[in-house]
């Protein structure tokens, strides 16, 4: 594979998967990406230039997509609006980007060949049972905006296959943690939280359970798809770590050695989902991954330092998103 094209490859994932691309491979890398206030540009300015260009431009736009897609050897999926909450405020971004975008990039891998893999989410199978762990045979029960597009491009995804016999594969993944996630989400907002002095902000009473994986492993995990997996195939990506938010938001208090009562209970997300959880033997048995970052603890307490070691980038935006979350109640 000597052309790789990464759409979303400013976003958390994205960026940190182009990371992995390069130190993995010989590859040139074009990242297509509209940079919303979600791109974390700065996390692609500190990789090799010499194999990596940017295009800024809407995943929607056929005819920004079809020639990228002309000249590359396989195209990575990224690009979303990711965040739930937002969805509930707004869906119609999500509808565009999500759902048409993945339907634009399918139509341009339909004419020319390309190899595409799809990234999507475990939100697609909706909430699970208290003792469930989500399987490629789970059945699609998106019950939020954000989890709704996201089922439907992966439809839209298989029926391609079904339909025109296109070379794709999916994967669903956990909750991701790491370097460059935007502090909207919730392990980063309560890091900065904590670095201000803040106590971690719970949605009603903390007890819904995320299955959480370091987004290195997720990145090595769509790698060794792209290159293993079986068309048509779906493989559920995660490392088997399930905790209530109200258990994080412990580790993160000990980590910062802050007393564990430390908690503020906000006004609960409708429609929240009270658990998530990924069983990874697929990928396991059948690709061999297997994830490195075996340690939530001290994953977490790398990522406080991480947050820690660059506030420049995530300063400026911090309070425009706490602004926006104290107008819901949250
Ligand atoms: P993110 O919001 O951090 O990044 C998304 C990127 O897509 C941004 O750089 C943004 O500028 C770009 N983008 C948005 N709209 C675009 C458009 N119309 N055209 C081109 N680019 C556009 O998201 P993320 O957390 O990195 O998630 C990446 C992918 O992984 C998404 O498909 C998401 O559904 C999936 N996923 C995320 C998680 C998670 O925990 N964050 C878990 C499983 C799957
Ligand atoms: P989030 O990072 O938004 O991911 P997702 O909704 O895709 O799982 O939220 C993770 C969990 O944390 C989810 O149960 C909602 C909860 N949460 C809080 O309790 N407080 C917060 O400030 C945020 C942002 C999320």
């Amino acid at each position: 594979m000597e052309r790789l094209l990464v759409t979303g490859g400013a976003g958390f994932i994205g960026a940190n998967f182009v990371a992995h691309a390069l130190a993995h491979s010989e590859a040139r890398v074009t990242v297509l990406d509209k940079l919303t206030y979600a791109a974390t540009r700065e996390a692609l300015d500190s990789l090799p230039g010499d194999r990596l260009e940017l295009v800024v431009g809407d995943v929607a736009d056929a005819g920004v997509v079809g020639p990228l897609v002309d000249v590359a050897d396989a195209v990575v999926h990224f690009a979303a609006e990711s965040h739930n909450d937002n969805a509930l405020a707004d869906p119609s971004p999500f509808v565009s980007t999500n759902l048409v975008g993945t339907f634009t990039v399918l139509e341009a891998v339909r004419r020319t060949g390309t190899r595409l893999h799809h990234v999507s989410t475990d939100e697609v199978y909706g909430e699970a049972a208290a003792d469930e762990w989500f399987t490629e045979s789970s059945s699609y029960a998106p019950s939020n905006p954000y989890a709704a597009t996201k089922a439907g491009a992966d439809h839209l995804v298989r029926a391609w296959v079904h339909s025109y016999g296109i070379d794709a594969t999916i994967s669903t993944c956990a909750n991701n943690y790491g370097p460059w996630q935007h502090v909207e989400k919730f392990i980063p907002r309560q890091i900065t939280n904590l670095i201000d002095g803040q106590p971690p902000k719970l949605y009603g009473a903390g007890r819904q359970q995320r299955d959480w994986i370091h987004v290195a492993d997720h990145s090595a995990a769509v790698w060794q798809v792209l290159a293993e997996g079986r068309v048509g195939e779906t493989y559920l990506i995660g490392a088997e770590e399930v905790h209530t938010n109200l258990e994080i938001a412990r580790m993160l208090l000990e980590i910062f050695e802050r007393d564990p009562g430390e908690l503020e209970f906000v006004a609960d997300r409708p429609g929240h989902d009270q658990r998530y959880a990924t069983d990874p033997t697929k990928v396991r048995t059948e690709l061999g991954w297997t994830p490195t970052h075996t340690d939530l603890s001290s994953g977490l307490a790398a990522c406080v330092d991480w947050y820690r070691e660059h506030e420049s980038w995530w300063r400026p935006v911090k309070a425009g998103v706490e602004a926006r979350y104290a107008a819901r109640g949250q």
